[in-house]
């Protein structure tokens, strides 16, 4: 038997102006999107903003329903308005920032089990490391090179013998 270790190393900055411009510019989009969820259930909106490899900017957000399960979170809504505009264009960078209206915005969150599924099976099928800017609506931002970070031993096509 063998011990295997996994770790990984993340930057935290301690706010948007510590951030390269770009970077403060696409968090600020991110933040200012979060006006466009749909949280009537959890008062808790969540926006992202990602930029392409071709310039683009693309952003999402929360869209929630009556029925819970239905809802969407940012990130994955994210995900298929790029891959439906933009097909396999890569993400260089995706920034998550999030509202909540019910206590504190000041501390980063990260994506959910299902959309780390959902953003490891993107960067895969584009070949290019998706880096992630995580925040609220102030206060420290941290800064994460891949997905494979968030997810190891991650479920991909490869399992299934299937070419992406
Ligand atoms: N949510 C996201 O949109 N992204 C995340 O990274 C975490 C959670 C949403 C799902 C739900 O609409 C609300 O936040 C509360 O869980």
């Amino acid at each position: 038997m063998k011990k295997k270790k996994f770790q990984f190393t993340y930057t935290v900055a301690e706010d948007s102006s510590a951030l390269a411009a770009e970077d403060a510019a696409l968090l600020q989009q991110a933040r200012k999107t979060t006006r466009r969820a749909y949280a009537p259930y959890s008062r808790f909106s969540v926006a992202c903003a990602a930029k392409l490899a071709n310039g683009r900017t693309v952003v999402g957000s929360n869209q929630e329903n009556a029925s819970y399960p239905v809802g969407i979170c940012a990130e994955r809504a994210l995900l298929a308005t790029v891959g439906t505009q933009y097909s396999d264009e890569p993400i260089l960078t995706l920034a998550v920032a999030y509202h909540s209206h019910t206590g504190n915005s000041n501390r980063p969150i990260s994506p959910c089990g299902m959309c780390r599924q959902a953003l490891s099976e993107y960067e895969k099928r584009t070949g290019s490391p998706i880096r992630l800017l995580l925040s609220g609506m102030e206060g420290p931002v941290y800064i994460i090179d891949t997905i494979k970070d968030l997810l190891p031993l991650a479920f991909g096509n490869d399992d299934l013998g299937i070419r992406g």
